[in-house]
């Protein structure tokens, strides 16, 4: 089973003007999806943004779950926390995991490649996978570009798919790592 990895993209990401962007970090973002990472058996979850300030703001919180008196106060989201890892952009996150496999996921319909067939396809995979999950308004295409996959989009009944990126990890994770 490849070991799998998560990256929450703030840049470049498009806004709502469709401008490329580097949108904030949210404490929801890293508290939530560290307790999703945590329960899916996620090796690291990388926060990449890079500016400096959004960067330090993030240390502040992450710093004061690592503290000791975190995990007598609230032990299981300390436990989460120590999976989060800052990064100023995608290429350090790249480098660091020696060439990963990258996976895109969108809720726009270019996803090509169906949640079956790639939970299957993790199972024999020696190579790490890095999934990218984006912030603002999406993944811009240059960072599509970059990735050797982009995971078909998560639908509901309705035409609705515009997920908040924590409930897009739950569920993408979910589909593709849950125990049956
Ligand atoms: C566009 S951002 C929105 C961030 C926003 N600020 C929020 O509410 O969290 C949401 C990200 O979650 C993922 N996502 C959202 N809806 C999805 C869907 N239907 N299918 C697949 N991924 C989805 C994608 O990674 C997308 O870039």
């Amino acid at each position: 089973m490849a070991d799998i990895y998560i990256a929450l993209i703030h840049h470049p990401v498009y806004n709502k003007g469709r401008k490329i962007v580097a949108s904030c970090i949210t404490g929801v973002d890293l508290h939530d999806i560290a307790r999703s990472a945590l329960t899916y058996g996620i090796e690291r979850y990388f926060v990449v943004n890079p500016m400096p300030a959004q960067l330090k703001f993030a240390e502040r919180i992450i710093g004061c779950w690592r503290k000791s008196d975190s995990f007598v106060h609230n032990w299981t989201r300390a436990e989460a926390f120590k999976l989060v890892e800052l990064a100023p952009d995608l290429k350090s996150v790249v480098k660091k995991l020696k060439n990963p496999i990258l996976v895109a996921t969108s809720a726009r319909p270019q996803g090509k490649i169906k949640f079956p067939d790639l939970r299957r396809k993790l199972k024999g995979l020696k190579r790490p996978v890095l999934l990218l999950f984006g912030t603002g308004w999406g993944l811009a295409e240059e960072a599509l570009d970059q990735v050797d996959l982009v995971l078909e989009p998560l639908r509901g009944k309705g035409s609705y798919n515009h997920l908040s990126v924590r409930s897009a990890v739950a569920i993408v994770l979910d589909r593709l790592l849950a125990k049956v």
